[in-house]
């Protein structure tokens, strides 16, 4: 049974490596003028209400965005997705993946978002009407399975699962694989946790070794409260494009100036 609700984690700093990442990578594609396929297998609901009261029960928006969102400088793809999702949704909304790809996109490209929580699924179906998404209550690996190679062909996976299913960190690797075979211009990003003990250890040696040009890059922070078991946030990109590596250390060098502890509730 699924119980994870990312509303509890919205604006985290994971949040903020992932998704100023994605908002570079979909601003550099859309400077060309050919149209692109965006699929993610991990939706979530799409928008989040940080005034929400689970919201600010954890504090992780607070640690998080709150922090860091002054270090990015104004004309960055992430900070222009936040403020469009402010002036559309409110003063304490903020965009998940699937709107920052929405707000990033152009009407000749096409958007697939799997989300399996019946609740998380509706909440997005809902929020989507308007982005022009296709919205599906399915497994995202099955998903991305059966649609790749999408139409048009080129484009970009988020991979962003929620670790509940401890199986998860062995069966990546082996979709990615599967994935890629199917689709391999598509690039691939995949978001994992940095866990206090190292359970993504083995998945990352298993992707190197099945992607050794693949793209790895991690941030370190301190856990949101005490208690927490994250420690930090990875990406793996397989298939990156030009400059990404480049901004990838600029969003490292951003992480290193935030404070060394989080905030005091
Ligand atoms: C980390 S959250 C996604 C956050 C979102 N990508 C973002 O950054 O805004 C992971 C989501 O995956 C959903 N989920 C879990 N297992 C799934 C599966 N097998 N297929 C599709 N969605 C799943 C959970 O319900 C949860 O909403």
């Amino acid at each position: 049974m699924l119980s994870y609700q990312h509303l509890y984690h919205a604006g985290n700093l994971a949040d903020v490596h992932k998704h100023a990442a994605l908002a570079w990578v979909l601003d550099y594609l859309t400077r060309k003028d050919k149209p692109l396929t965006y699929i993610e297998t991990h939706a979530g609901r799409g928008l989040y209400d940080l005034g929400a009261e689970e919201a600010v029960k954890t504090g992780e928006a607070a640690a998080g965005i709150a922090l860091a969102e002054s270090l990015f400088p104004k004309d960055h793809p992430y900070r222009q997705r936040l403020e469009e999702t402010r002036a559309a949704y409110g003063p304490h909304a903020y965009p998940g993946s699937p709107l920052i790809a929405a707000l990033g996109l152009r009407e000749t490209d096409s958007i697939h978002l799997a989300e399996l929580h019946p609740q998380e699924h509706a909440f997005l179906q809902a929020a989507a009407k308007d982005w022009g998404a296709h919205v599906h209550r399915q497994d995202g690996f099955e998903l991305a399975l059966a649609i790749t190679p999408p139409t048009p062909r080129r484009g970009l996976m988020l991979i962003d699962p929620s670790y509940e299913v401890k199986a998860d960190y062995e069966a990546i690797p082996r979709h990615m694989a599967a994935i890629h075979r199917k689709w391999n211009v598509g690039i691939l990003i995949l978001w994992y946790p940095i866990l206090r003990g190292g359970a993504h250890g083995p998945m990352l040696r298993a992707l190197a070794k099945a992607f050794p040009e693949g793209l790895c890059h991690e941030v370190r922070f301190p856990p949101a409260r005490e208690g927490h078991r994250m420690e930090g946030s990875g990406l793996f990109v397989v298939n990156a494009p030009y400059g990404l590596d480049a901004e990838l250390s600029a969003l490292g060098a951003r992480f290193a100036r935030l404070p060394k502890a989080a905030p005091k509730p």
